[in-house]
């Protein structure tokens, strides 16, 4: 084995080798922890702000003992974490901030190879995207799906319950009191959201991108197997770092055309589309919308899981999880083979024998669950640089459809107004609203999913167009057409849009348009004012570098990698 970075810090003789083994010694660590074993980073977005990562210190415990057995020296440290139902306004404007944390505490520190603990929303891509800026040997671990939710004898799914009831309650269908008793009912042990919203489906992109040992997206948080998962990743992590096994040779192009394709097959959140794109400008991979579109939109969806079905994740781990599907992938011709993971074989030696319990909730590629209900990518003169649909969680009769623009400014303006009984709307027209992507809200938070007005609820619609520059949390569903680049704060053409303008949507097509002749929307243009900077801090510097959604909204300087050499010491 090479002499590993570690030694630059703990393997000198001199005074620096004093400071940097003297202060760490103060944990007690014996002298010959630091003979030239491998370091091993322990990750951890253990936070209680950051209810789906609560349990993270055990698994870092168990994480450890695999390295310990295999030799290694494991040092845990933490990230910034982010919450995806606490913080605000939301957690997708810090995604960059904490890779950057990430980035910056792995490379300022004695480490050899690193364990990523990820579990809530943006808390994979973010470790993922630092850790490939670095590029050290690379695994991740997530925290695992929480138990089904369970409310008054029927499974109740994180966030797509939400969605049902309160829509429910708006239409006069269900009490407050039943909602507010489904509190407790909904999310009732550790782990994160149990639908297939973006925390599973972030968990299925690691597995896919061969960032992981096989199994490690569905495993319940609960479940010991989740431990034992931890411990042998921790073990792995050691033999990654004594082959030099380095995160850009599990991130390739193939690594990544499979994670889209498996997001097909899963009905994953359209959220993946972000964090994909983002990741993979990180280690350098050439991926754009196109690729979703070549690749998944044709794909059939495999797994009945809601949103897009009826299960959660607890009912896909027993019915074999995502192994069992990339089998179904691979036996179609749809999963490139040869791809390299983290477990030193590829992807179908992974999981060639993977096991299906369960038909009616992993279904067969032949007979799929809904057939070409990938993540579709539209344009039109509303989003030039594209927008996305979700086939999977839309109805097929909105697929084709013209309507009238009801249009909303701003999220507060669409707050203001939805409710009231006396807006101009009916079943037909088309609900956009501006100024929620990057730079708008900012952030791009996850409200693309605009609840219905009530009285249109009340005579029994469940869905309706809508568009925007916003996401939508990946456990939403509808005919809901998201991240329209460039967004309205930018200057794109959604911020041209006026009620009462025909919007069409052609999904076969794959158009999205407002019928506004030329000359009228360059005479609204010239009336359009961007909106102002926020004045300092954080939100300042995300407004003026972050990219478009169709670039993965990272920032722009963040873009590439650096790689893991510090050449000059602290003192
Ligand atoms: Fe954390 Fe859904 S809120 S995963």
């Amino acid at each position: 084995m090479k002499t590993l970075r570690s030694q630059a810090w703990f393997g000198r003789q001199d005074k620096n080798g004093f400071l940097y083994r003297s202060w760490m010694k103060n944990q007690g660590w014996p002298h010959d922890l630091f003979d030239g074993r491998p370091v091993i980073g322990i990750c951890n977005t253990w936070s209680e702000l950051t209810p789906c990562n609560t349990h993270f210190r055990e698994i870092a415990e168990y994480v450890k003992r695999g390295v310990w057995e295999a030799g290694g020296f494991p040092l845990e440290f933490p990230v910034m974490s982010l919450g995806e139902s606490v913080l605000r306004p939301t957690a997708m404007l810090f995604r960059n901030l904490a890779s950057m944390d990430v980035e910056e505490s792995i490379r300022g520190n004695p480490i050899d190879g690193v364990v990523l603990l990820m579990g809530c929303d943006k808390t994979t891509p973010s470790l993922l995207m630092g850790a490939a800026s670095c590029g050290l040997p690379t695994i991740g671990v997530s925290g695992g799906p929480m138990l089904s939710g369970k409310f008054q004898g029927h499974d109740l799914g994180s966030g797509t319950g939400v969605w049902q009831m309160n829509e429910q309650v708006r239409s006069g269908e269900m009490k407050l009191e039943t909602f507010f008793e489904a509190e407790s009912c909904m999310h009732r042990s550790k782990g994160h959201c149990m639908t297939m919203g973006t925390a599973s489906t972030m968990a299925s992109m690691v597995e896919s991108l061969g960032m992981s040992l096989p199994g490690n997206a569905a495993i319940p948080a609960v479940d010991a197997r989740r431990n034992t998962l931890a411990q042998m990743t921790g073990r792995r992590i050691v033999q990654m770092v004594k082959d030099d096994l380095g995160i850009s040779r599990i991130l390739t192009r193939e690594a990544f055309e499979n994670a889209i394709r498996a997001n097909a097959a899963i009905g994953g959140s359209t959220n993946a589309v972000i964090h994909l794109i983002a990741l993979a400008g990180r280690i350098g991979v050439p991926l754009c919308l196109d690729d979703f579109e070549r690749l998944g939109s044709g794909l059939p969806c495999l797994v009945n899981i809601q949103p897009s079905g009826k299960y959660l994740m607890e009912d896909f781990f027993y019915a074999g999880g995502i192994p069992a599907v990339l089998r179904e992938l691979g036996e179609a011709g749809a999963l490139n083979r040869d791809a390299l993971t983290v477990s030193g074989r590829s992807i179908w030696e992974n999981v060639v024998d993977a096991p299906c319990w369960n038909r009616d909730v992993i279904h067969q590629f032949a007979e799929p669950f809904k057939p070409a209900a990938g993540i579709t990518v539209l344009r039109g003169n509303l989003a030039p640089n594209g927008a996305v649909i979700k086939l999977s969680a839309a109805s097929p009769h909105l697929l084709q459809h013209r309507g009238r623009a009801v249009v909303f400014e701003s999220i507060e303006d669409f707050h203001a107004r939805i409710n009231d009984d006396a807006l101009d709307v009916d079943e037909n027209c088309v609900l956009v609203l501006k100024n929620c992507g990057p730079r708008g809200y900012p952030g791009m938070a996850e409200v693309g999913n605009m609840p219905l007005p009530p009285k249109l609820l009340r005579k029994g619609i469940t869905d309706m167009v809508r568009i925007s520059d916003a996401r939508m949390s990946g456990t939403a569903y509808g005919t809901v057409v998201l991240h329209a680049s460039p967004e309205a704060a930018a200057g794109g053409p959604l911020a041209l849009v006026e009620s009462g303008d025909a919007v069409a949507l052609d999904v076969a097509e794959r158009a999205v348009r407002v019928e506004v002749d030329d000359a009228t929307l360059v005479a609204r243009r010239a009336q359009w004012t961007p909106p102002p900077l926020p004045e300092r801090g954080w939100e300042r510097l995300y407004v003026e570098h972050v990219l478009q959604a169709d670039q993965g909204a990272d920032l722009d300087f963040l873009v590439g990698r650096s790689g893991a050499r510090v050449p000059r010491d602290s003192h």
